[in-house]
């Protein structure tokens, strides 16, 4: 027999466990570079811009699908219109492909903590370091196998004696990690230059590209359009109010992106005499050249592990978020338990991780489409179904089952202040943008040209 569904205890543990999902490595590694790439300040701006409007509506309405039927997104979809289940299943695609290189990442991060931790700082700041430890066949996998049975270990105490509990200590901790870090940053010699070039607007760097660079960072960033949202939503107690909720959830995640630019533009600047190509994105900022910048520092050691346990916890609480959506959609599916759900999606986790976390080394020589696995499976998932599995919401909620159907549910908790705002994005806005998203994307990717 089914177990009976879970649920988060109350709106703390919603909003705690929801923004846990949403702040991970996008905020840390993405969001800094691509503000100082796109202009700074007026990157800042436009992203917040979307942030309450665009990335708002998207959030509420997945959150509604959620708690509306109770079930996770291919239940969900299924639910309020059979012939539509196939969205249901193509979001659940997406964090089935996402959890195993995330938790590749997720490894690398502990191996860092662990260099900064037992002292060995000045190795990770040689060059050719990172590089060989990723191309070493065994290590790695090693780690990643950690990170993974982590999660695992989280998801199988469940809802709220796992996620929320693991959430409501390491999402407040994380705040404080990131302000302080953010604080000691800012005060190294030279760190103000960084601080000015990261929040004054520079308009000759404005063009299309910044607004949808911000909404495809956006939409990565608040862990829309893969099933997240609904699963938790289906976790939600149905008085908890839904509209404050998500305010506050952005509140979180746009907050500490903010706060990771200031810890890290500065930084870098700081350590390259002002140099903003030191700023580059993902894995080599993290991995290559931030050891560099902590060694720079005074303290610089303790401030890099403080910053890898900031991390490694921003990483466990999206990658629990990806594998409980995983583990409840089989859950929900096939009626399983928790525990047998839970071993079963780990072996699978593992077994697709191995080319990305191989991709490196012994398996670098294969590529797809010029990418190595772990780049592949990380175009496939976010550069293209998740516009997909977003557009496809919006067409559904607001011309199939029609936004009536969520602004009920929303209100049903709850006065909704800015229905007629989600109404007109749901259905006009967002969906218009989104496939501009996706078509840039693709081209970007193809070596087309860039919008
Ligand atoms: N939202 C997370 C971030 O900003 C990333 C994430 C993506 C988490 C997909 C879960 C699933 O890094």
């Amino acid at each position: 027999m089914a177990e009976k569904r879970s649920s988060f205890s109350g709106k703390l543990g919603f909003v705690l466990a929801t923004a846990g999902s949403a702040v991970g490595l996008g905020n840390i590694w993405r969001f800094p570079y691509l503000a100082a790439k796109y202009g700074g300040g007026i990157f800042l701006l436009v992203y917040l811009i979307l942030a309450v409007t665009f990335g708002f509506a998207l959030m509420c309405a997945e959150i509604a699908i959620g708690r509306k039927t109770g079930v996770s997104a291919i239940g969900a979809y299924k639910k309020l219109d059979k012939r539509f289940s196939f969205i249901g299943i193509l979001a659940a695609i997406v964090p089935m492909i996402i959890l195993p290189y995330y938790s590749v990442i997720g490894g690398w991060i502990i191996k860092y903590l662990s260099v900064f931790v037992t002292g060995n700082m000045a190795n990770a700041a040689t060059d050719g370091y990172f590089e060989s430890f990723i191309a070493q066949p065994t290590e790695p996998i090693g780690w990643f196998m950690l990170f993974m049975g982590l999660t695992a270990l989280i998801v199988l105490f469940g809802v709220e004696k796992g996620i929320e509990k693991v959430s409501k200590i390491m999402m407040p901790v994380l705040v404080v990690l990131t302000v302080f870090i953010a604080v000691y940053s800012m005060c190294m010699p030279g760190a103000f230059e960084g601080v000015l070039y990261y929040i004054t607007p520079d308009f000759s760097k404005f063009s299309a590209t910044t607004v949808l660079s911000a909404m495809g960072q956006l939409f990565y960033s608040m862990s829309l359009a893969m099933g997240i949202m609904i699963t938790y939503g289906s976790y939600m107690k149905k008085d908890v109010n839904i509209e404050s909720s998500v305010k506050q959830i952005e509140l979180f995640d746009t907050g500490i992106a903010f706060f990771a630019g200031l810890m890290i533009v500065p930084a870098v600047f700081a350590f390259s005499g002002g140099d903003e190509s030191a700023l580059g994105k993902g894995p080599g900022l993290m991995f290559i050249t931030l050891p560099k910048v902590f060694e720079s520092m005074t303290g610089g050691s303790i401030v890099g592990a403080v910053f890898f346990i900031l991390v490694l916890f921003a990483a466990l609480t999206s990658s629990i978020s990806l594998m409980e959506t995983v583990v409840s959609i089989f859950m929900d599916k096939f009626g399983w338990n928790r525990k047998l759900t839970c071993i079963l999606v780990f072996l699978f986790c593992v077994a697709l991780g191995l080319p990305s976390s191989l991709g490196f080394g012994v398996l670098s020589d294969i590529t797809i489409m010029n990418f190595s696995f772990l780049d592949f499976f990380d175009f496939i998932s976010n550069s293209v179904l998740m516009p997909i599995v977003a557009f496809l919401t919006c067409i559904f909620v607001g011309y199939v089952i029609k936004p009536k159907t969520l602004t009920d549910e929303i209100e049903s908790s709850g006065q909704f202040k800015r229905k007629k705002m989600f109404v007109v994005i749901i259905k006009y806005i967002a969906p218009v943008c989104i496939i501009l998203i996706l078509v840039s994307s693709i081209l970007d990717a193809m070596g087309i040209a860039k919008i």
